[in-house]
């Protein structure tokens, strides 16, 4: 499946935010090779210098360290703005809360703002979390939620509920152009082996032959999307002519337990370990599938990459990550156009709790 190329639009300028992570980095590999040109701005806390790495000798692509909380460095003008920037599984974004919150609302306001300068097309990258442990099933844009908003898991859930607000005012007070995509689990190569997710999780543990985790019975429901599919389902929405006027659900509606996922990857590496059971983490939500009718009316979008296909390649990701058949050194990185040199560690996160998005 493609979409209206977007380097069609003459020297687009792209910014993508957080566009070092696993999700932001597959979005600079499509936006550069439809022609646009593009920076990245991210604090490499949860992404990787190396997902960028391939970048190197890219004319068209720049980076500059930045955290989005704090006012955004000078920057040339951009046609459209992604925001991808917030830690987005549980121990990552539960480490240091109230910098997750301030990411989704102080660090989004100043991208907002920064698109209001340029006139610039905006797009949030939001999610499924907005909808918490959800009483309607599958879940529509519709539908409120139903989110704990004091819990652990309530300073992504409402932050990221509070950015969307925010989007929608700048839209509604400035004209704003704005996009939000409600992401529901996306799974890939680029991962983090460390994010304790559940795709990443599974996968690490049955290529090391250790015991496989699964959080409660194991009969809770995700739907997980291949990461190829979701950065389609991302610029389909941002290409759109006409704002769609609210946000917009891009996941995969196939539905599993995490025990048939565990089955199925168990199956796919040949791995005989045994399966663990620890407690479920608080506010877990006990049923995940996006109804997508939204996107397949709006952008013609449906998932096309089968489980099977997107779990083969990620399962080879994962075997050469945990086991890389040399040491893995970065080489330069793009042009910097920030004031600080290229640090060469990535960022510690500390021990960190366990969860299954
Ligand atoms: N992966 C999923 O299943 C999923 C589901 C729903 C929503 N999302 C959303 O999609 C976006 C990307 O998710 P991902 O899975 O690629 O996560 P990720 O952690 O790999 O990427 C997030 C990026 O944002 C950067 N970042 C974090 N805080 C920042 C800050 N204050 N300033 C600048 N940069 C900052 C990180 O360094 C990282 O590069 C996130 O906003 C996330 O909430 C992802």
């Amino acid at each position: 499946m493609t979409s209206r190329a977007m380097g069609e639009q003459d020297g687009e300028r792209v910014l993508v935010a957080g566009g070092a992570g696993f999700i932001g980095s597959h979005l600079v590999d499509a936006l550069l090779a439809r022609g646009a040109s593009v920076v990245v701005l991210d604090s490499f806390l949860t992404g990787r210098r190396g997902n960028l790495a391939h970048l190197g000798r890219e004319a068209r692509f720049e980076w500059v360290e930045a955290d989005v909380t704090r006012p955004l460095p000078k920057l040339p003008r951009f046609d459209r703005i992604f925001n991808l920037a917030c830690a987005a599984s549980p121990p990552h974004y539960q480490a240091d809360p109230m910098h997750t919150m301030m990411t989704s609302v102080v660090g989004t306001n100043h991208l907002l703002e920064r698109a209001r300068e340029d006139g610039a097309r905006f797009l949030q990258a939001s999610t499924s979390e907005v909808y918490g442990d959800p009483e309607v099933h599958p879940q529509t844009e519709s539908y409120w939620g139903n989110v704990n908003p004091t819990g652990p898991r309530a300073c992504y859930d409402e932050g990221k509920r509070s950015a969307e607000t925010l989007a929608f005012d700048f839209e509604r007070v400035h004209r704003l152009d704005v996009r939000v995509a409600r992401i529901f689990n996306t799974y890939g190569p680029r991962m983090r082996a460390d994010d304790g997710r559940v795709v990443s999780n599974v996968v690490c543990q049955a290529l090391a032959d250790e015991p496989i985790t699964v959080y409660g019975d194991g009969e809770q429901t995700r739907s997980f999307c291949y990461v190829a599919d979701l950065v389609e389902g991302l610029m389909r929405l941002m290409d759109r002519e006409k704002s769609p006027g609210g946000p917009v659900n891009l996941g995969n509606p196939r539905e599993m337990t995490v025990a048939e996922l565990v089955a199925l990857v168990s199956r796919m590496t040949g791995t005989r370990s045994p399966v663990v059971r620890r407690p479920l983490p608080v506010d877990d939500p006990q049923r995940r599938r996006p109804d997508i009718t939204r996107a397949q009316d709006l952008l013609g979008w449906s998932p096309q990459v089968p489980l099977e296909q997107g779990l083969e390649a990620t399962i080879a990701w994962f075997a050469r990550e945990i086991r890389p058949a040399e040491p893995t050194a970065v080489p330069g990185l793009g042009r910097f156009v920030g004031s600080r040199p290229f640090p060469p560690a990535e960022p510690a996160l500390g021990d960190l709790a366990q969860g299954q998005p």
